[in-house]
């Protein structure tokens, strides 16, 4: 697909009847063995995705064109920064013994526990559900960011963002746990001229016959916010990249998106069908487009942003094997008995909202060496994008995103992820 104009590249970003907005491209390429790569080829991957791209170019027209007007200056970073900075993440391929919250095999055992901190009020389940799926990692509590290294580079998808490390994240309280709970928080402070926010990469590598299963209470929203929860490949796109919550500003609808070299597509399956709304079909993001191929989960209520925290947000679920990729969403009070005793059995749950069926994308050719990652960014390459086609300029008064998310952390109250758990399951 080629992206010539400006109006191609709004027409993509609203599907304007189903109010959905399409990622122009989800995160950089950053992954848990960038340092191993030469600062050159890190470089030449960012620039080809980041900066070279049509679609980026188009953004960041559109962005500087809103800039202009506001006689601002735009603020897409040079690439070569994050060669120089990208070696923060270099421990977090470590697939050693030492990865915090591993566990034995629970795969079909009696769960006296079922619902554990997330279903408070739910009857503990005693049964026993017959499963291939068994319980590797789980994220959780006290102990949850044990499992996640901290990115503290620039922001690949130039947002006015600065992501800082653990230590930072820690004692100005952007990160916090209790008992249950882990919270992602950003700065709320007045004026930052690069917001504070936190970016962790999770130290487990997962491959095919994977199930990764996250469960949030809250998720960050508000006009200006780009919040994320994906996992990723190494080099990309060669290594693949799986978006499964992500949006921007006050949007009310979640878009999974896959992003991939070249030959990857989203097909119908009869057997295996999606409900939700296809919003492109061509997932490679060499050549002329990083769209990927993304589905909005348009029948579901309460996916993303305010609805989904007013509603105690619910559990995402990713599966990876060979005949294809899905995602699911649950909203609390609707997660499957058999998932909450971590018995799952995802071929008795309801259609997937996204399927990339392996007839048109192979599952094992197009993605391998998987991270999960949570971040919260604000303007940039989409939020940046869209800001005034989305209401938000309208809605704050603030011609520009980045000035909005500079001078006013005040609005960022609620641009924090509040998490249960984080889970991978093998097979
Ligand atoms: C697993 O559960 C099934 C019943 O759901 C039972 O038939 C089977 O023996 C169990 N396997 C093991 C190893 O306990
Ligand atoms: C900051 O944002 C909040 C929420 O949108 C708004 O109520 C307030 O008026 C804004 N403050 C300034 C100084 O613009």
């Amino acid at each position: 697909m080629q992206f010539s104009t400006i109006a191609t590249l709004s027409a993509l970003f609203f599907t304007a009847a189903a109010g959905v907005q399409a990622a122009p491209s989800a995160h950089a390429a950053s992954h848990h063995n960038v340092a191993a790569r030469s600062p050159g080829s890190l470089h030449h991957k960012l620039s080809a995705r980041d900066a070279s791209s049509p679609l980026a170019q188009a953004a960041h027209n559109v962005a500087k064109k809103r800039a202009k007007r506001t006689q601002k200056k735009c603020r897409l970073r040079p690439t070569s920064s994050l060669s120089a900075t990208a070696a923060p993440t270099s421990t977090s391929g470590s697939s050693s013994g030492s990865v915090s919250g591993t566990v034995s095999s629970t795969s079909n055992v009696t769960s006296t526990n079922a619902g554990s901190s997330a279903q408070p009020s739910s009857t503990p389940s005693t049964q026993t559900f017959n499963t291939p799926w068994s319980l590797e990692v789980k994220n959780q509590g006290r102990t949850f960011f044990d499992g996640w290294t901290f990115w503290n580079a620039p922001d690949p998808t130039h947002g006015t963002v600065n992501y800082v490390d653990a230590g930072t994240a820690w004692n100005t309280g952007l990160i916090s746990v209790t008992d249950t709970q882990a919270i992602m928080r950003v700065s709320t402070e007045q004026y930052q001229h690069m917001r504070q926010s936190v970016r962790i990469h999770g130290k487990h590598v997962f491959n095919i016959n994977s199930l990764l299963v996250m469960d949030a209470e809250h998720m960050p929203t508000g006009c200006g916010t780009w919040p994320a929860w994906w996992a990723n490949g190494p080099n990309w796109p060669a290594g693949g990249e799986i978006d499964i919550l992500e949006g921007v500003h006050d949007s009310d609808t979640n878009s999974a998106t896959l992003h991939t070299s070249y030959g990857c597509t989203a097909v119908s399956d009869a057997n295996h069908p999606s409900s939700g709304q296809l919003i492109n079909a061509n997932c490679g993001s060499s050549g002329s487009s990083n769209t990927g191929c993304g589905f909005a989960d348009v029948t579901s209520q309460n996916t993303y942003g305010a609805g989904f925290n007013s509603a105690k947000g619910g559990v995402y679920a990713m599966q990876w094997v060979d005949s294809g990729i899905s995602v699911w969403f649950f909203p609390r009070g609707a997660i499957p008995a058999d998932l909450a005793a971590d018995q799952p059995m995802p071929w008795t749950w309801q259609h997937p909202f996204a399927h990339w069926s392996a007839s048109g994308c192979s599952p094992r050719d197009f993605f391998r060496d998987q991270i999960a990652i949570f971040d919260t960014t604000f303007c940039g390459d989409w939020a940046g994008a869209t800001w005034g086609s989305s209401g938000c300029a309208q809605k704050t008064g603030f011609e520009s995103c980045e000035r909005y998310v500079r001078e006013n952390g005040s609005a960022f109250s609620e641009a924090y992820w509040t998490v249960n758990y984080v889970k991978y399951f093998k097979q």
